[in-house]
């Protein structure tokens, strides 16, 4: 019996200290991940980085091939973008060297919006001036947007790998047909697979289609702006941290939740329909409004919103072009 007690004491106290023990740990963990992203990300200190200013020019000229992408497109918009994309432009070129894929793409995406004017009163004085030493552009440095047919790409959801691959596009105007729960679980019923640390499988799919929920959960991520309010689904992905374990794990659920997203995202493509993730970088203000919103337990994070719908018969999108394959990968020997 007393046996029994004490080694019922040392359990306990050996749980306390290591909880202890975590506690701190974890405490110097995020204690480095701080360092980190203050000396690394964009507005956590005053200079930037080859690879801010590379970010800081992909973000404005995503952002003006998002407008020019646009069925109701708005002649003379982006003036913010627009300046950002020229001011990073210019200040890259002084310190790098010109032949950067991100630079090249950055200065076609300003040709496709001047050439997008043409014709009309809009004068674009700023952005001549940087294109007049830059034309022509070596080869890959596509920017601007292309057009698509709806009939392209679901004829290419059941083809070969690459073939699925190249035809999945961020879409953000979608048709009026609604999108059938069947379907979306087939979707969600797929992206089960999607591999997790241990098979946690700690994800959450949560399947969103009131149009005023849609509205208000748009304005409060706004990172999606829906002409005719025709967005008929969105799945939030969340990830129950509850899952994870000690200090190290702190980053799991976002790894294992961006994973089934990417998945997710995949098997929706896969059964014909259009998505567009959506960011869940939330300030804590979102956060909790999202939460109220939507219903979401304090264990779980917020990985993603994805917009799903039917594809319009024909459309555009942005280019997106990507970087060189030389430019991600390292060798190590
Ligand atoms: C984590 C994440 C967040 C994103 N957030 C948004 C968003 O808020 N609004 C939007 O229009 N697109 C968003 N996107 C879509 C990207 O802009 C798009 O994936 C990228 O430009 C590449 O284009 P593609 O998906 O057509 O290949 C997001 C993508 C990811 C992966």
């Amino acid at each position: 019996m007393i046996k029994s007690i004490s080694k019922n004491l040392k359990y306990k106290l050996k749980t306390s200290i290591k909880i202890l023990y975590f506690r701190f740990a974890l405490i110097a963990l995020l204690i480095k991940d701080y360092r980190r992203y203050k000396k690394s990300a964009i507005g956590m200190k005053s200079n930037l980085s080859k690879s801010n200013l590379e970010s800081s020019i992909t973000k404005a000229y995503h952002s003006i091939e998002k407008g020019l992408s646009k069925t109701n497109f708005r002649y003379g918009f982006g003036y913010e973008a627009r300046k950002k994309l020229i001011d990073n432009l210019m200040l890259y070129r002084k310190k790098y060297p010109m032949r950067n894929r991100r630079y090249l793409i950055g200065l076609d995406v300003l040709y496709s919006y001047v050439e997008r004017h043409n014709g009309t009163e809009h004068n674009f004085k700023d952005i001549n001036e940087i294109l007049k030493s830059s034309r022509p552009l070596p080869n890959g440095s596509k920017g601007g947007t292309i057009r698509l047919l709806a009939k392209d790409i679901t004829d290419s959801c059941k083809a070969s790998f690459d073939e699925f691959s190249k035809t999945r596009y961020s879409i953000r105007e979608f048709s009026s047909k609604e999108v059938s729960i069947s379907q979306l679980k087939k979707a969600i019923n797929l992206s089960l697979k999607t591999p997790s640390a241990c098979n946690r499988q700690e994800w959450r799919a949560t399947i969103i289609q009131n149009k005023n929920t849609i509205e208000r959960l748009l304005n409060i991520q706004s990172g999606l702006k829906v002409d005719n309010g025709n967005l008929p689904t969105i799945i939030m992905v969340t990830s129950n941290a509850s899952f994870s374990e000690g200090p190290r794990e702190r980053h799991l659920a976002y790894i294992d939740g961006g994973m089934f997203a990417m998945q997710l995202i995949n098997s929706l493509h896969f059964f014909g329909l259009g998505t567009c993730p959506l960011s869940a970088c939330l300030n804590g203000k979102q956060d909790k409004s999202l939460r109220t919103l939507l219903n979401v337990p304090e264990e779980e994070v917020f990985i993603m919103f994805i917009a799903v719908g039917h594809y319009k018969k024909e459309f555009f999108v942005p280019q997106s072009e990507r970087i060189n394959l030389e430019e991600i990968i390292r060798n190590i020997n």
